[in-house]
C-alpha cells in the first residue's frame, strides 16, 4: 500500500464549512486533498487527475451525487476510483440507491472522525489489493497467452518432426524390402546364368555332333528322315541358339534390375561414401519405369538422358535418390496432369518428355542436376509455396506435400548444396540442383 502522503482524496461537497472540516483532518492524517464544489466541478477535476478515492456528497446544486456517481463510473479511466457517499439523509433507500450506483460506502453527517478515517484506510486497502490483483490477473492472462502459443509452435514443430518421421520410415522399409527382393532374385538367377552357360556349350556341341553325322552318313534309315522331317531339323539347329541367345539377353536383363533395386535402396550410412549419380538417377528411373510406360490416358514418356561427365561424388546415396524419386515423380505428375487437357493432335506435336541434364560448374567446381519436364507448370501461388510444409496441389492419397520440403532438407542441410526451380505455368518446369563436389 502507498504511503498516505501518496495517497490524493478528492472531496466534493457544496458546503464550505463541510470542506473546510474534511480537508484540515485528512490533511492532518497525511492525505493529499483535493477539493469541488459540486459535481460537475468533480468531471472536470477527474479529467485531469486521478484520485485514489472520492468522498462525494448526495445533495448537491446542479447534478446532485449520485449523478456524478454514475458519470464517474461510466467513464473506464476514472470507474475503478472507490467512492464513499456522504449524506445527513441516513435512510435505507438512499443507501441502497448509492451503493447500487457504484459507491462502496456510505458515511453520514455530522461526521464522527475517527470512523471516516477507518473506513477511508479500509476502503483504500481493498482499492489497492483489487487493483494489485487485477495486475496480477493481467500477467497472468499474458503468461497463459504465451504458454499457449509455445505449446501450439511446439505441437506445430512435433508434428512436423512426425510425419518426417514416418515418411523416412516407410522409405527405409521400401528400401529394405527392395534390397530383400533384389537379394531373392540374385539366387535363382544365378542359378539360371551359371547353367545357360554350359547349355550353351551343350547345344553347340551336340549340333557339332550332328553336323557330323550329316556328313559321314548322308544317308540315314527313313524313319531318320521321316524324323528330321517332322521336327524340321534344319530351322531347329539354327533357332536353338538363338533361343538361348534370347534367354541370356533376359537373364542379362535381370542381373541389371537386381543391381538397379540394389543401388537405388542402399542403405543409408552415417558418414557419406562416393557415390555415382548416374546410378542413383538410372536405378530410380527404372523403379518409375511403369509410371513412364504409355497408358490408356497418355503416351509413354520420353526420357531424355544429357549426361555429363561427373566425378564420384561424397554423399548420402539412399538419400539423394529419395530427391531423384521426388523429383521425377513429381514430374510425371505434371505430365499426366497436363495431359487431362490435351489433345491427341497436341501429344504428338508436343510429345511429354523428362529431359534429364547433369555436369559440371567449372567457376564453382558443383555438381548440377537438372530434371526439367514439359507438364502442366506451375502457377505463381503454387511457386511461392512449392517447398512448403505439407503443400500439395494434389488429391488426399496422390499427394502429401513433403516430397519438395523433405528434398530440400536433403539437398541443403545435408548435402550443403541448393535446390531450386524454374516454372512457366502451360509449360513447364526445371528443378536445378546443385552440389558440391
Ligand atoms: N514438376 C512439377 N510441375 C508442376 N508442379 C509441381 C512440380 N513439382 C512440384 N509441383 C507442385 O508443388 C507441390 C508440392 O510438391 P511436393 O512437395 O512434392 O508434394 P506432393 O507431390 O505430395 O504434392 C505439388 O503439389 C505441385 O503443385
Ligand atoms: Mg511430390
Amino acid at each position: 500500500m502507498k504511503n498516505s502522503e501518496h495517497i490524493t482524496i478528492l472531496v466534493v461537497d457544496d458546503n464550505p464549512t463541510n470542506i473546510k472540516v474534511l480537508f484540515n483532518f485528512l490533511r492532518s492524517s497525511g492525505f493529499k486533498v483535493l477539493v469541488a464544489k459540486d459535481g460537475e466541478n468533480a468531471l472536470g477535476k477527474l479529467a485531469e487527475v486521478t484520485p485514489d478515492l472520492i468522498l462525494l456528497d448526495v445533495m448537491m446544486p446542479g447534478i446532485d451525487g449520485f449523478e456524478t456517481c454514475r458519470r464517474i463510473k461510466e467513464n473506464v479511466t476514472t470507474q475503478r476510483i472507490p467512492v464513499i457517499f456522504m449524506t445527513a439523509l441516513a435512510d435505507t433507500e438512499h443507501k441502497v440507491k448509492g451503493l447500487s450506483l457504484g459507491g462502496v460506502d456510505y458515511i453520514t453527517k455530522p461526521f464522527q472522525q475517527e470512523e471516516v478515517l477507518a473506513r477511508i484506510k479500509m476502503h483504500l486497502k481493498l482499492h489497492f489489493l483489487t487493483e494489485e490483483l487485477a495486475e496480477k490477473n493481467a500477467q497472468l492472462h499474458e503468461l497463459n497467452a504465451s504458454l499457449e502459443k509455445k505449446v501450439e509452435e511446439r505441437t506445430a514443430e512435433l508434428k512436423k518432426a512426425q510425419a518426417h518421421l514416418v515418411l523416412h520410415e516407410k522409405m527405409s522399409s521400401l528400401g529394405q524390402l527392395v534390397a530383400g527382393i533384389a537379394h531373392e532374385i540374385n539366387n535363382p538367377v544365378g542359378f539360371i546364368v551359371g547353367n545357360l552357360k554350359h547349355a550353351n556349350e551343350y547345344t553347340h556341341n551336340l549340333i557339332n555332333v550332328i553336323k557330323l553325322y550329316q556328313k559321314y552318313y548322308p544317308n540315314p534309315a527313313p524313319e531318320i528322315l521321316k524324323e528330321i522331317d517332322a521336327i524340321e531339323l534344319d530351322y531347329l539347329l539354327e533357332d536353338f541358339p538363338q533361343m538361348l541367345l534370347s534367354m541370356q539377353e533376359g537373364t542379362n536383363r535381370i542381373e541389371e534390375i537386381s543391381q538397379s533395386m540394389r543401388t537405388f535402396s542402399r542403405s543409408d550410412t552415417d558418414t557419406k561414401v562416393t557415390f555415382n549419380i548416374h546410378d542413383g538417377l538410372d536405378s530410380t528411373l527404372l523403379i518409375l519405369k511403369h509410371r513412364l510406360k504409355a497408358k490408356s490416358q497418355h503416351s509413354a514418356i520420353e526420357v531424355i538422358k544429357n549426361y555429363g561427365i561427373l566425378p564420384e561424388i561424397k554423399c548420402y546415396p539412399g538419400q539423394l535418390n529419395q530427391v531423384f524419386m521426388n523429383l521425377l515423380a513429381n514430374a510425371i505428375d505434371a505430365l499426366e496432369e497436363s495431359h487431362r487437357d490435351r489433345t491427341f493432335v497436341g501429344m504428338q506435336t508436343h510429345p511429354s518428355r523428362i529431359t534429364i541434364s547433369t555436369g559440371i560448374e567449372p567457376n564453382t567446381n558443383s555438381v548440377t542436376i537438372k530434371i526439367a519436364d514439359n507438364g502442366i507448370g506451375m502457377t505463381p501461388e503454387v511457386k511461392q509455396r512449392a517447398f512448403d510444409h505439407l503443400f500439395t496441389t494434389k488429391s488426399v492419397g496422390q499427394g502429401t506435400g513433403l516430397g519438395l520440403f523433405i528434398s530440400r532438407q536433403i539437398i541443403e542441410d545435408k548435402h550443403g548444396g541448393k535446390i531450386t526451380f524454374n516454372s512457366v505455368y502451360g509449360q513447364g518446369t526445371e528443378f536445378i540442383i546443385v552440389l558440391p563436389k
